[in-house]
């Protein structure tokens, strides 16, 4: 196993540049099955869950070739057997998209119930009513979805809740439906506009992304593109709030900074100083913050991605700041493990309540889930003395190279293999 040894203390101060969006990637990375010729895909994070995906692709059948780091080609004409393999479906939510876009291409699925961080019940009812109601049946057998078509027409789709994943799950089946499929209460995340522009770039005739209405005209070929992910709205909010945290002063790089705008009120109103530029943000911060009280919402709300950073950076900010957050029902299990840190936190329900304290001081604590453990990390650098947080894979799944990137704002953190483990994998 492996784990990240923080001695925290030291401001961040430097400059970083944001790696492509996951949760755009995963999707459009599935998405590339709807394609009628090969596709090359720019500013791929180096990222655990994007491994996964691929994998996903080339075992069915795909022919995959890996350019660079972060270029991918996938030609996705070999693909014969529309089954996801269950171990790889199990390791990640985003496995959930190959429904869509196997149903899409196919007219058939088989795919195992996705896994993913652990937030609470994270139901997929809402992908299959989109399914059904563009002519797709659908039956659930030992932990494995399977939907079948004869052909998917065009629909009138009501979400009964704003779901990302079920959104463009909606569109990837429609994307080739017969006719026009109209999706209401839409979700308007910057994911659901990048996989929209990169099914448009290929031919498809999506219109509304962005907004709570999406329509979509379904066509019959999908030609091959070149196609560059937009930067990740997460990994650059994550650095800008560790800059704030650590009263450090960062120059964020390669983000738009529309897409962070929920961010940037939130860390002006804690007492940072946040400029925008064109592709780019600075954040300072050079005296104690103020307590903030925050709401998660859909976009373009505070996303519940960011809610446990943002909270970690409360913890030492003075006053009483109060956090709600209403989109899964688990996202405070990280409370516990800042409590090690001497934090003030206390939970109830979706509600956290935090008395900010003058210091956290240094602890070893588990990664729960992905944002979680980018949380701890950034607990790791406000504390005073030595950091260790375990069970990194959790933010490997989402963060590229995030050691590495710290370092180079002068942060003094090891990527550390445990002894035993090393020598029992020998
Ligand atoms: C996406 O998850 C992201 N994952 C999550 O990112 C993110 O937290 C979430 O959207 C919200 O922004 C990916 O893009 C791969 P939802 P998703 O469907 O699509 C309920 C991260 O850290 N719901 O928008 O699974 C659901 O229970 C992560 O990068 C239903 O009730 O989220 C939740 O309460 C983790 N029925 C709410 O909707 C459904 O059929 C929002 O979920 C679907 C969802």
């Amino acid at each position: 196993m492996e784990k990240f040894v923080i001695r925290g203390g030291n401001p961040l101060r430097g400059e970083v540049t944001i790696s492509g969006a996951k949760n755009a990637a995963v999707a459009i990375i599935a998405g590339t099955i709807l394609s009628d010729e090969p596709c090359l895909l720019e500013n791929v994070p180096e990222i655990r869950d994007i491994n996964i995906c691929v994998k996903i692709l080339y075992e069915m059948g795909a022919s995959i070739k890996i350019i660079d780091k972060n270029t991918i080609r996938v030609d996705p004409r070999g693909i014969s057997d529309p089954t996801v393999p269950y171990e790889l479906a199990r390791a990640c939510r985003a496995s959930s998209y190959f429904l869509g876009t196997l149903l899409g291409r196919f007219r058939q699925a088989d795919v195992p119930m996705p896994g993913g961080c652990d937030l609470g019940d994270r139901p997929i009812d809402q992908h299959l009513k989109a399914f059904n109601l563009l002519g797709a049946r659908h039956s659930i057998d030992g932990g494995c979805v399977s939907l079948r078509a004869d052909r998917l027409v065009g629909s009138q789709i009501y979400f009964d809740v704003v779901t990302v994943g079920g959104t463009i799950n909606a569109i990837f089946a429609a994307v080739k439906a017969d006719g026009l499929t109209v999706i209401e209460n839409a979700a308007k995340e910057p994911q659901i506009v990048d996989v929209a522009n990169f099914l448009n770039s290929m031919g498809a005739d999506i219109m509304g992304a962005g907004t709570d209405v999406i329509k979509i005209r379904g066509v019959k070929y999908l030609k091959g593109v070149t196609y560059g992910i937009i930067p990740d709205p997460i990994e650059a909010g994550t650095y800008m709030v560790a800059a704030a945290a650590t009263k450090g002063d960062v120059l964020i790089k390669n983000v738009i900074p529309k897409h962070l705008e929920s961010i940037t009120d939130k860390l002006r109103k804690a007492g940072a100083y946040v400029e925008e530029f064109d592709d780019s943000i600075h954040v300072r911060c050079s005296s104690r913050l103020m307590k903030t009280s925050f709401k998660t919402l859909v976009h373009p709300g505070f996303p519940t991605d960011m809610q446990p950073q943002l909270s970690t950076m409360l913890t030492t900010a003075e006053g009483t700041s109060v956090v709600t957050d209403n989109i899964f029902d688990n996202r405070f299990r990280y409370a516990n493990e800042l409590r090690r840190f001497g934090a003030d936190i206390t939970v109830e329900g979706t509600t956290a309540v935090i008395q900010g304290i003058e210091e956290l001081s240094g602890a070893t604590v588990k990664a729960t889930d992905l944002r979680a453990g980018a949380a701890l990390v950034i607990a790791g650098l406000m504390a005073n003395g030595t950091t260790v947080v375990e069970d990194i894979y959790h933010i490997e799944r989402g963060y590229e190279n995030i050691d590495e990137k710290l370092r180079g704002l002068g942060a003094d953190i090891t990527r550390v293999t445990d002894f035993d483990n090393k020598r029992m994998a020998v």
